[in-house]
C-alpha cells in the first residue's frame, strides 16, 4: 500500500491489497497445512526459498504452513507498515518471537546481550537464566555504552516498561550502542504512540496478545525490522516451528484495523483515572509516562502516554491484595491492552521469576485501562483504593519468593 497515506488509513487498509484483488472484502482464512505442488522442481525451489527464510515469490508455492501462510503474511505486512520497517515475522506468542530472535543471534555464534531493566518478567527470566545460550549484562539507560564490547550482539529494552512504566530514551540507547542493533519491546506504546524505528532502533517486538489483538481472545507475537534480520528470524521460525496460526493471524490483522481508535480512547480513560487516583491517600506513587522526570523524553519519542499505569500503594502487599480483591468492574487478571480493565500484582505474578533484587515492590499493582465508561472505572477503582487504605497489615503476606 502507498506509504504516503496517513497512519490511520494504513491501519485500516494495510495488508488488504491482495484481498481486494481476489474479489473479497475481508481475508479468507486459508487453513491448509499443505499445498498442492505444480511439479517437483517448483515445489523444491519454493521449499528451499521459504525454509531458508525467504518470503514467498510470485511463482512460489507456500508448500507447507510452517513455511508460509498468506494470511500471516498480510498481518506481518500491515504491522511492518505501521512500525515503518521493511518486514515483520509473526509467531504464536510474544515469547516465541523473542526466543526466535535470540536463537538467530546464537545461531550466528554470538551470545552477549546488554539489557535494561525493568522488562516483562518472562523476558527478564529468559535473559537472566541464559536458557537460550545468551549471556546478559544488565545496564541502566545511562550506562549502556559502558557495557558495549566487541562481542555484544544485541541491546534489549522495553519502553514504557512492564510493570512500572519506566521510560527509556531510545535515541540515547541507540547512540550508546553504536553499531550494535537495539531491540525495543513496543508492546505498551504500540506504533500508534511510538515508532522505535524512527529513533534508530533496529528491531521492534510486540506481544500481539495485548493491544494488537485488543480483545483478550488471541495470542501472538511479532518482530519487525530490516529484511535481512527478518529473513534470519523466519529461517529460525521455519525450523523451530512457533508459527502464528492462520485464524489467530486473521484476528490480529483485524485488530490492527481498530488499533488507533482503541489505543487513543483507552488512553483518554487512563489520563482521567491518573488525574483522580494519584490524589488518593492510599497511593504513595502513581507511575505513568510523563509524570516524573521523563517528561522531555516522552514528548520527544511518544505521541501519548498510553493506557497502563502502576499504583504503588502506601499499605504495601496487604493493601495490594485488598485492592485487587475489591475491584468489581475491573478484572483481577494478568495481561493488558484489551477492551476491558485488568489489574494485577506483578511481584506475585508477571514478574515473579525476576531476581528478588530487581523485582517490583510488593505494594505495586498494575492497571491496564479499557474502554468502559470512565465514570464507572473511577468509582470502581476509587472504592477499591478506599478498601486498600483501611487494610495496611491486615493481610499477612504468604509470599515466600
Ligand atoms: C511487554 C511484554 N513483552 C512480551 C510479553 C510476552 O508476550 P506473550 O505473553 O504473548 O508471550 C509480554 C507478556 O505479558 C509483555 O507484557
Amino acid at each position: 500500500m502507498n506509504r504516503d497515506v496517513r497512519f490511520d488509513t494504513r491501519a485500516v487498509h494495510g495488508g488488504m491489497e491482495s484481498v481486494r484483488e481476489s474479489g473479497s472484502h475481508v481475508p479468507v482464512i486459508d487453513l491448509s497445512t499443505t499445498n498442492p505442488l505444480p511439479d517437483v522442481r517448483t515445489g523444491g525451489d519454493s521449499y528451499e526459498n521459504l525454509a531458508g527464510g525467504g518470503s514467498r515469490g510470485a511463482d512460489d508455492s507456500p508448500v507447507y504452513q510452517r513455511l508460509w501462510n498468506d494470511g500471516v503474511a498480510r498481518f506481518e505486512h500491515s504491522l511492518a507498515g505501521l512500525e515503518g520497517t521493511d518486514s515483520a515475522a509473526a509467531f504464536s506468542t510474544g515469547m516465541a518471537a523473542l526466543t526466535a530472535t535470540l536463537t538467530a543471534i546464537t545461531a550466528a555464534g554470538d551470545a552477549d546481550i546488554v539489557a535494561i531493566r525493568p522488562l516483562y518478567g518472562g523476558t527478564d527470566h529468559v535473559l537472566d537464566s541464559g536458557l537460550l545460550g545468551t549471556r546478559v549484562t544488565w545496564a541502566t539507560p545511562e550506562t549502556v555504552g559502558r557495557h558495549i564490547s566487541p562481542t555484544t550482539a544485541l541491546v534489549v529494552c522495553e519502553t514504557p516498561a512492564n510493570p512500572t512504566l519506566d521510560v527509556v530514551d531510545i535515541g540515547s540507547v541507540v547512540r550508546q550502542a553504536g553499531s550494535v542493533p537495539v531491540l525495543v519491546d513496543n508492546t505498551f506504546a504500540t506504533p500508534v504512540l511510538q515508532r522505535p524505528r524512527e529513533q534508530g532502533a533496529t528491531l521492534v517486538l510486540h506481544s500481539a496478545t495485548k493491544f494488537l489483538g485488543g480483545h483478550g481472545d488471541v495470542m501472538g507475537g511479532i518482530i519487525a525490522g530490516p529484511e535481512p534480520w527478518i529473513r534470519r528470524i523466519r529461517h529460525v521460525r521455519a525450523l523451530t516451528g512457533a508459527l502464528l496460526h492462520p485464524s489467530a493471524a486473521y484476528q490480529l490483522h483485524r485488530g490492527l484495523r481498530t488499533l488507533p481508535i482503541r489505543v487513543r480512547a483507552q488512553q483518554e480513560n487512563a489520563r482521567r483515572l491518573v488525574d483522580v487516583l494519584r490524589q488518593h491517600p492510599a497511593v504513595a506513587t502513581l507511575h505513568y509516562p510523563g509524570l516524573a522526570s521523563d517528561g522531555d523524553v516522552v514528548a520527544r519519542q511518544m505521541s501519548g502516554s498510553g493506557s497502563v499505569f502502576a499504583l504503588d500503594l502506601a499499605g504495601g502487599f496487604s493493601a495490594a491484595c485488598r485492592f485487587v480483591d475489591a475491584v468489581s468492574i475491573a478484572c483481577h487478571a494478568v495481561s493488558l491492552g484489551g477492551v476491558d480493565t485488568l489489574v494485577q500484582h506483578p511481584a506475585s505474578l508477571t514478574h515473579r521469576p525476576v531476581a528478588a533484587t530487581a523485582r517490583p515492590g510488593d505494594g505495586i499493582v498494575r492497571v491496564s485501562v479499557g474502554l468502559e465508561d470512565v465514570r464507572d472505572l473511577e468509582q470502581d477503582l476509587t472504592r477499591a483504593l478506599d478498601q486498600a487504605e483501611g487494610s495496611a497489615d491486615s493481610v499477612r503476606s504468604t509470599r515466600t519468593g
